[in-house]
């Protein structure tokens, strides 16, 4: 479905360069959902934007189920939806009124348009809200309507931006709904930016982490959190000196540092490891006071790829806003 290689993406203003995007190279299939993960001003949204052909790259190439981005814009922008990082939706239309055009825009006939709106106001739970200005909606219905609009054509592919920021737990869970249902009865393939990394783990079948304008990794969530991160099991015992050499012995063991009395001690594996320190101690007369064991995030993961905090980085930027509807 979207297949790119070597896509680069440099912006000029005035005497500096900015490489926006350095090189790169994804392969995804059909019917996947995949996150992009990174910080802010990492190259998600220009990617995507090249990907959508509202940026052309500046070397490299992409193809989106097929077609060129560059010499098939046409059909590229039929294959897929895009809900941008700002709100799309003009201000004044009503919400049912704004599908309808946006159908219109893509050469429906009027009926066609009408009922498809219909169809994607049941299928948002935009039923209440169909008949309201646009401006009267709150964040998390706008978005909803967004991505009611990013789906008038049907498209086998679908891109958000963000879909989810700034909304409350209870909107994000119904929308997350929306998006896998989507995912489910149409097999629609979606690839989507958020800086919620609880979200991006336990949603997205495969997570492709950027920064500074390339892919740093790309695996499902469980993969990069075992291989990269590991679990961690913070010990505190009776006689820390004695039980580091020890634990040269024990296989699965990734990283040990050392703090007083507390041993943190990164495995691949904690339920495999803590009994067998447990032993260990006993065996050698070192008593454990507590042992604690947690689950890698995916923050751990892009901390140990960058020795950055990919919490704080996102915490520290502003977002760029960019005008969605761009593809209308
Ligand atoms: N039109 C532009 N002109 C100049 N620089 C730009 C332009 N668009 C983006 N950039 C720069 O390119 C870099 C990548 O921006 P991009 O919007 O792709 O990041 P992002 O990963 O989407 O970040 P965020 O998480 O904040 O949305 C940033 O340094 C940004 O300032
Ligand atoms: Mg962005």
């Amino acid at each position: 479905m979207i297949e790119t290689s070597g896509l680069t993406k440099t912006f000029r203003q005035g005497k500096k360069t900015v490489n926006a995007v350095r090189g790169i190279d994804l392969a995804i299939g059909e019917g996947e959902l995949v996150a992009l993960l990174g910080p802010n001003g990492a190259g998600k949204s220009t990617t995507l934007r090249m990907l959508t052909t509202l940026l052309t790259p500046t070397s490299g190439s992409a193809r989106i189920a097929g077609f060129d981005v560059g010499k098939d814009r046409d059909r590229v922008r039929r294959s897929l939806g895009y809900v941008g990082q700002g709100n799309g939706a003009g201000h004044n239309q009503r919400v049912r009124d704004e599908l309808v055009v946006q159908g219109r825009c893509y050469g429906m006939t009027r009926q066609r348009s009408r009922s498809r709106a219909d169809e994607l106001i049941e299928a948002l739970e935009l039923g209440e809200l169909a008949a309201r200005t646009v401006s009267t909606l709150s964040g998390g219905q706008r978005r909803r309507l967004d991505i009611a609009l990013g789906l008038v054509h049907r498209p086998p592919l679908l891109f958000l931006d963000e879909p989810t920021t700034g909304m409350d737990p209870q909107s994000r869970a119904n929308l997350w709904d929306h998006i896998l249902r989507l995912r489910r009865e149409m097999g629609t393939t979606i690839v989507l930016t958020t800086h919620y990394l609880d979200e991006a783990d336990s949603m997205a079948e495969r997570v492709i982490v950027v920064d500074r304008g390339t892919v740093i990794a790309d695996d499902t969530a469980s993969a990069l959190k075992s291989e990269l991160a590991g679990d961690l099991i913070v010990l505190n015992v009776s006689d820390a000196a004695a039980l580091v050499p020890l634990l040269d012995g024990v296989a699965g063991i990734k990283d040990v540092t050392v703090a007083g009395s507390r041993l943190n001690i990164r495995v691949e594996r904690a339920e495999v490891v803590l009994p067998e320190l447990m032993r260990l101690g006993d065996a050698h007369g070192i008593r454990v006071l507590t042992a604690d064991m947690t689950r890698p995030t995916l923050d751990d993961v892009f901390l140990g790829l960058t020795g950055r905090s990919l919490r704080e980085s996102a915490a520290a930027g502003t977002s760029s806003l960019e005008t969605a509807g761009e593809l209308r």
